[in-house]
């Protein structure tokens, strides 16, 4: 017996059309109008648009971060993600200074256990020494990974130097695996919260005041220039100002292979947060990259619009205010991170596709096809066609609800999107042929969830491959 989407618009980030979708097992069997339902499960999807599951390239479930752990586990995050039309996460394993990066990727593998949605890792290279290249060399081989990220802030802490940095970039390349950024001058921002805390600006206004958007133009720019040298394509994380954008466009208008992702908290939260006189709403949008002024955000959602910018994510990272309350007394101990996992399809539907800044297939190309492609898990994910797996969207474009912390199902107890009435929501969610959502109705199974292989660009990495600046070296002959 099989599943049957009766009654839909099929929408994919290349077309829509009227279909229905004929699932069997975990996968997409076939595409095509007025199917016989005879016999089989139906689910209706009339009025509705049918669009690949969201994919969150950018999550920290029950991520050990700042003296504390994310209030978010693999379960419950992936199930929130449901509710709001996510069926796939790319999370983050992240080691340590001098920590083994193999051991640190089976622990993350033991967390994510409980997942009931597909998720999949970007492993974080913090330091260097030959174990760190022959770990990563393993992990792609063995582990299905094709993709590391480097924190080029939080000094002290996982921040990765130069040094680090190149070696890293270096060993990428060899492999076949793309390379991601946390793009923000460590050093900086650790002098510049120093000033800031010296002239007693300890509330969670001084946050912003610590990272300025020069801070995040110079250590995108960095990576650009050394991704570009040593001819690897990069990614950059949370793409949050003008002047990071302004780095990749360049960057992309000279032939480079550059990819950025942006926030949907850096589309529709400005800075005026931190100086609101509630310390717990303040601390509660402690994040890195700080939000931005409107001009920035402005600037975001042309990058978004014109391509510069080719996927959304959420940065999924949740600390209650119990925790956000560790920096009480000095912003530099309010644990960074915030929410979104449940909102980001709703929020950029109602905001990008309402308003006309995009198409429905824009929509999928930034929610999932694009994440998919360039992770290189593209036709499984991201897409609705014969073969892929079942994890689909039937998405309501009149349905509406308000955002609050009251009633989402993230586990934190304060939402950056609260009060927001949004229009076009996840009616029914499906992951890998199974629903788990439904009108409301939540039916994620802890542990459901599978491990998402990714593998390396291999006979595609010389197309892949960033143009290199350096001509070929040759070697003077002075006869
Ligand atoms: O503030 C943030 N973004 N917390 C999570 C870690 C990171 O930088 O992505
Ligand atoms: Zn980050
Ligand atoms: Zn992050």
């Amino acid at each position: 017996m099989a599943t049957i989407i009766k009654g839909g618009t099929v929408v994919t980030a290349e077309r829509e059309w009227r279909a229905d979708v004929v699932i069997e097992g975990d996968t997409i069997r076939e595409v095509t109008a007025d199917v016989d339902t005879t016999g089989h499960d139906v689910v209706d999807a009339g009025g509705c648009y049918v669009m690949p599951g969201g994919i969150d390239p950018h999550t920290h479930m029950e991520l050990p971060f700042m003296g504390t752990v994310a209030s978010e586990d693999f379960f419950s995050g992936t199930s929130a993600g449901f509710a709001g039309g996510t069926t796939s996460i790319i999370d983050f394993v992240i080691p340590g200074p001098g920590d083994s990066v193999l051991d640190a990727y089976k622990t993350w593998r033991g967390w994510a256990e409980k997942a009931a949605g597909d998720y999949t890792f970007h492993v974080a290279i913090t330091w260097w020494d030959e174990s760190v290249h022959r770990d990563m060399g393993t992990l792609v081989a063995d582990h299905g990974v094709n993709s590391f990220k480097h924190f080029m802030a939080y000094k002290n802490a996982i921040m990765c130097d130069d040094e680090t940095l190149v070696n890293s970039f270096s060993r990428a390349r060899e492999l076949g695996a793309l390379c991601t950024v946390h793009a923000e001058n460590g050093e900086l921002v650790f002098r510049l919260q120093k000033e800031i805390a010296d002239k007693g600006i300890l509330g969670p206004e001084g946050h912003p005041l610590s990272r300025p958007p020069e801070v995040e133009g110079e250590a995108a720019n960095r990576a650009i220039r050394i991704a570009e040298v040593l001819g690897v394509p990069l990614y950059l994380v949370h793409t949050s100002c003008i002047d990071a954008l302004e780095a990749v466009t360049r960057a992309r208008l000279e032939g480079q292979r550059v990819f950025a992702e942006v926030l949907a908290g850096h589309l529709l939260v400005d800075d005026s947060v931190y100086r609101n006189a509630d310390w717990r709403f303040a601390a509660h949008h402690v994040m890195s990259p700080p939000f931005r002024s409107k001009e920035h955000q402005d600037a975001l959602w042309r990058g978004l619009q014109s391509g510069m910018i080719q996927t959304t994510a959420t940065d999924h990272c949740c600390f209650r205010t119990v925790q956000k309350q560790m920096g009480k007394d000095d912003f530099r101990s309010i644990p960074n991170g915030t929410a979104g996992i449940e909102d980001r399809m709703s929020v950029l539907w109602d905001q990008g596709v309402r308003k006309g800044r995009l198409t429905r297939s824009e929509f999928v190309a930034v929610t999932s096809a694009n994440a998919a492609k360039i992770f290189n898990i593209y036709p499984k994910k991201g897409a609705i066609a014969p073969g892929a797996d079942a994890d689909i969207v039937i998405w309501d474009p009149d349905g509406s609800r308000t955002i609050s912390a009251e009633t989402h199902h993230q586990q934190i107890d304060f939402n950056i999107f609260e009060g927001m009435t949004v229009t076009g929501i996840a009616k029914t969610t499906l992951s890998r042929g199974k629903v788990v959502w439904h009108d409301g109705d939540m039916r994620s199974v802890r542990g459901a969830g599978r491990y998402i292989d990714r593998p390396p660009f291999g006979p595609y990495w010389d197309a892949q491959r960033t143009k290199n600046r350096l001509a070929e070296p040759v070697a003077v002959d002075r006869g």
